[in-house]
């Protein structure tokens, strides 16, 4: 497995160009289960979890062609011959079980195998279940299976998520465009990646309104048809990197995507003392009055602080002047990079939900275990801080993620280089 050495103590300086979305573009690819006619994105970001949604596009029957090296994603679902999205391919990622409102909609039957993905916690599947039931499908779980029936197809219903779930509302709304009738999504996720999702279903003829507030209405359509498709920028890959110079010092110019992308998160780099400006490319961030200022930061769903930004605010708020809270609401197991930072000489303690960070003047390099995604990503950005060398281990999960990581960051001066392991 390839390990990534970072050497701390050089200020970062020029730009780093944000790719599209990997959580958007994993919404956007089972959309091509929706129709017959070719769908095709463009702006898709390289990376492994974009490969593993490519497999299982395949295995059902469509055809996915990568062009432009992965930039664009030319699917075709005509011809669907498997309706079974297979274990194998499914517990590699959890956003898999995306393919289940699509088959059901179009096909009538989908048998989806319950997910896999980081281990970031429970991550049950009840609200996607409960949303398709409601739209007249018939859910079964056998042997780890989701067993989803809908003979005569979906109707459309008023439906009110306990929790605005992301995956749910993204299962829901490709459900409900091929329903009979009106659906009225409620308490609906309200993230980017939902907004992009609905602009391409609307380009493929749905008809659908309120994306980006609370409750979403779908009228549904006899059939959806072929589209192009750009991918809205990642906005956890934007802030990941925001936060590279906020820890590390210098100027660095983010290439795509916009501030209204992470309101919650720009307000608290701003409180920490990070000077953020919008440019006419980007963004702008830089660190000049030495160390972060402390900030108590809670997750919730958007537009609140992102969850998938919590590991690397927590990197940076491991240095910190003061102690800062981050609370985490999202995920009940999220804090497995707080013991790696300590291994850096953070002094941070966790009680449930709740971490407490003491900063302190500097980390420490040292060798430190990649445990999910975004833990992996926080370990390189403190590392970019450090004293010393920091050797991040496992970071097959970064890939999934980050595309080029050590490439976009090098660039900007950063002394980073990946190891390749067996
Ligand atoms: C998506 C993102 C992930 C991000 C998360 C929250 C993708 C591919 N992944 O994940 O990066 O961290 O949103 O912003 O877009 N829950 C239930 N029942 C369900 C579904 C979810 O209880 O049926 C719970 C989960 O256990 C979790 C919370 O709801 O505690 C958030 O999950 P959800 O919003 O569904 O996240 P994902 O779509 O899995």
């Amino acid at each position: 497995m390839d390990s990534i050495i970072v050497t701390g103590g050089t200020e970062l300086k020029g730009q780093i160009p944000i790719a599209g979305a990997k959580n958007a573009c994993l919404a956007l690819m089972p959309a091509t289960l929706l129709s017959d006619e070719p769908l095709t994105l463009t702006n898709a970001p390289r990376l492994s979890d974009i490969k593993t949604m490519t497999l299982l596009l395949e295995s059902l029957g469509a055809e996915v062609r990568s062009m432009q090296e992965g930039r664009v994603l030319a699917m075709s679902s005509h011809d669907l011959n498997n309706l079974t999205a297979d274990y194998d391919i499914v517990r590699k990622m959890r956003a898999s079980n995306l393919v289940l409102g699509p088959l059901l909609a179009r096909a009538g039957h989908a048998v989806v195998s319950l997910p896999g993905g980081c281990a970031i916690g429970a991550r049950p599947m009840d609200l996607h279940i409960a949303g398709l039931e409601a739209l007249g499908a018939q859910i079964e779980l056998k042997d780890g299976y989701l067993h989803a029936d809908a003979p005569k197809g979906l109707k459309g219903a008023v439906i009110e998520q306990r929790f605005a779930s992301v995956g749910a509302t993204e299962n829901i709304v490709m459900a409900a465009t091929l329903a009979k009738g009106s659906t009225v999504l409620k308490n609906a996720a309200r993230e980017p990646e939902i907004v992009d999702l609905v602009k391409c279903l609307r380009a493929m003829g749905a008809q659908i309104a309120g994306e980006g507030t609370a409750t979403i209405e779908i009228q549904g359509v006899d059939r959806l048809h072929g589209a192009t498709h750009p991918v809205v920028a990642d906005r956890i890959e934007l802030g990941t990197y925001m936060i590279a110079p906020a820890i590390a010092g210098g100027e660095v110019e983010l290439v795509g995507g916009g501030m209204d992308l992470l309101p919650a998160f720009c307000e608290k780099l701003d409180a920490a003392g990070i000077v953020v400006t919008p440019t006419e490319k980007g963004i702008r961030v830089s660190r000049s009055n030495g160390r972060a200022k402390a900030v108590d930061v809670k997750t919730e769903v958007f537009p609140g602080f992102p969850t998938d930004l919590q590991a690397q605010m927590m990197a940076l708020l491991a240095t910190a002047k003061g102690t800062s809270v981050l609370e985490e609401t999202i995920f009940e197991n999220r804090f497995m990079h707080a013991p790696e930072l300590m291994r850096m000489g953070a002094d941070i303690e966790v009680h449930g939900g709740h971490a407490t960070v003491k900063g302190v003047e500097r980390l420490k390099g040292a060798p430190v275990m990649a445990t999910d995604l975004r833990a992996s990503v926080s370990l390189i950005l403190a590392g970019l801080g450090a004293e010393g060398e920091t050797m991040v281990n496992r970071v097959y999960h970064l890939d999934r993620g980050y595309e080029r990581v050590e490439e976009k960051l090098s660039a900007v001066g950063a002394r980073i280089e990946r190891v390749k392991g067996e």
